[in-house]
């Protein structure tokens, strides 16, 4: 399974690629809205820093605005991948800009028809959102499960990109089901490597180390 991180913080992404966490970054107009500094700057200092696909979202919502859009965001690096939005407009562009070579992440998914057209328009990657179908009491995971099983039964080659994670419990969700990416907040991200019996466990080594009165050096 790929990790991308889901933040326009470039620090917070610098930290994470140097601990070689990282194969890739989304980003979207809300997160670029919290850093509060222009999206151009933003998306060519990610790209800098992590060598993988760093997700740039279009904000038009025709598609030859879209397609304009997009070249100028993919004109930005070579491994900027064009976001946009899954609607019709937004699937004919990813159709043209696909068709032409350009890496494409179709965003805001919540239902497994919607991820079978993007696959048919030739999305790199489908961006389902769990969270966000969580939080009406609707079943995220339910959702993965479907796209991947669709997506097998046909041998579509657009990667499954597990979106609007905020959980530890969903990362494993995902890979269980088998998601090739997750993408996930920096907090949630460091606290993947995280167990309290972890923890408990290095205390008492270094405590009975301690007690031996030896070094390895
Ligand atoms: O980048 C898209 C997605 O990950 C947003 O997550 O938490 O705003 O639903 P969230």
């Amino acid at each position: 399974m790929k990790f991308f991180v889901d933040t326009a913080d470039v620090a917070e992404i610098r930290e994470l690629a140097d601990a070689g966490l990282l194969d890739g970054v989304t980003t979207n107009p809300s997160l670029i809205k919290k850093a509060n500094r222009p999206m151009r700057d933003i998306v060519a200092e990610i790209c800098d820093v992590v060598e993988g696909p760093v997700s740039a979202e279009v904000t038009a919502l025709e598609t030859a605005e879209m397609i304009r859009e997009g070249k100028i965001l993919a004109g930005i690096a070579d491994n900027v991948c064009i976001k946009l939005p899954l609607t019709l407009d937004g699937l004919k562009a990813c159709k043209e800009l696909t068709g032409e070579g350009f890496l494409v992440n179709v965003t805001l998914c919540f239902s497994a028809v919607q991820a079978l057209m993007a696959a048919k328009a030739g999305a790199t990657f489908i961006s389902p959102f769990i969270g966000r179908l969580d939080d009406i009491n609707l079943d995220g995971m339910e959702l993965i499960a479907d796209i991947r099983r669709i997506y097998d039964n046909y041998g579509f080659d657009t990667e499954i990109l597990a979106a609007s994670i905020r959980t530890i419990n969903h990362v494993r969700e995902a890979a269980l089901i088998g998601a090739d990416v997750a993408t996930v907040p920096p907090s949630t991200l460091k606290a993947l490597v995280k167990h309290p019996l972890t923890d408990k466990g290095l205390d008492q080594f270094l405590a009975d180390w301690k007690a031996t009165g030896q070094s390895i050096a």
